[in-house]
C-alpha cells in the first residue's frame, strides 16, 4: 500500500519545502498534477518544477498528465526525474503509442479513467500498464467531494487483476480523506492520491500515519466476481 501527497494542495509559493514535508511525514510517493488549460480548466506547473524538486527528494515522483498533447511532455518529465507517467484513456486511438513512449524512456506508465468514462475503455491496455489511475473525481481541481459512484470500477478493477492475473497497481485520486480511503481499499485500491486531505491537515505525519493504519485495517472483503 503507497500514499501519495499530492502537491497540488501545497503552498505554492514553498513547493520545494512542501515536497520535503511530505518526505519527512512519511508519504512514500509525490503525485504530481500537470494541468494544460485545455485538457482540464485550469493550469498547474510544468517539467521545470521536476526537474528543481528532483534534486531535493527521494519521493518516487508520480506524475499525473492532465494534458491533450501529452506527447510533447513526456520527454522532458522523465528525463526531469519524473519516475512514472500517467496519461488519461480519454486521449483515444494515441493511448497505445503514449504508453509505449513512456515504456520506451524506463520508467513506469500508468493509465487514468475520469469519472463519467466507462471502464471499459481501459481494458485492452491492462496487459501494457503498471498502474490503473481511477479517477474519483472529475479533474481540474484539488479539494473537490469523492464521487461514491466510482467504487465498483476499482472493485471491477481489482477483479480484473486477481482473476487474470494482471500486475498494475490500482490508484485513487481525488476526495481521498480517512473515509474514503477505507472504502477505496475495501474495493481493492492500495496506491491512494490525498492532496488537501494530507497537504491542509494540522499535522501531516499524524494524518498519513492514521490513513495508512485505517487501510491496512481495511482489506477488501467483497467477493471476486468470476469472469
Ligand atoms: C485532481 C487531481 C488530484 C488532486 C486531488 O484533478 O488529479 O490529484 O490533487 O486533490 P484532493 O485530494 O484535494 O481531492
Ligand atoms: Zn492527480
Amino acid at each position: 500500500m503507497i500514499i501519495a501527497p499530492s502537491l497540488l494542495a501545497a503552498d505554492s509559493s514553498r513547493y520545494s519545502d512542501e515536497a520535503k514535508r511530505a518526505e519527512r511525514s512519511g508519504g512514500e510517493w509525490l503525485h504530481l498534477d500537470v494541468m494544460d488549460g485545455h485538457f482540464v480548466p485550469n493550469i498547474s506547473f510544468g517539467p521545470d518544477l521536476v526537474k528543481s524538486l528532483r534534486p531535493k527528494s527521494k519521493l518516487f515522483f508520480d506524475v499525473h498528465l492532465m494534458c491533450s498533447r501529452p506527447e510533447v511532455l513526456i520527454e522532458s518529465f522523465a528525463k526531469n526525474g519524473a519516475d512514472q507517467i500517467t496519461i488519461h484513456v480519454e486521449l483515444g486511438e494515441k493511448v497505445h503509442d503514449l504508453i509505449w513512449q513512456i515504456r520506451s524512456l524506463g520508467i513506469k506508465a500508468g493509465l487514468a479513467v475520469n469519472p463519467p468514462t466507462n471502464l471499459s475503455h481501459v481494458e485492452p491496455y491492462l496487459n501494457e500498464i503498471d498502474l490503473l489511475l481511477i479517477m474519483t473525481v472529475n479533474p481540474g481541481f484539488g479539494g473537490q467531494p469523492f464521487i461514491e459512484e466510482c467504487l465498483p470500477k476499482i472493485r471491477q478493477a481489482d477483479d480484473w487483476r486477481k482473476s487474470r492475473g494482471y500486475g498494475y497497481r490500482i490508484e485513487v485520486d481525488g476526495g481521498i480523506v480517512f473515509k474514503t480511503a477505507v472504502e477505496c481499499a475495501k474495493m481493492g485500491a492500495d496506491t491512494f492520491v490525498s492532496g488537501t486531505g494530507l497537504f491542509k491537515a494540522g499535522n501531516m505525519a499524524a494524518a498519513i500515519k492514521k490513513m495508512r493504519r485505517l487501510i491496512i485495517a481495511s482489506p477488501r472483503t467483497l467477493p471476486i466476481q468470476k469472469q
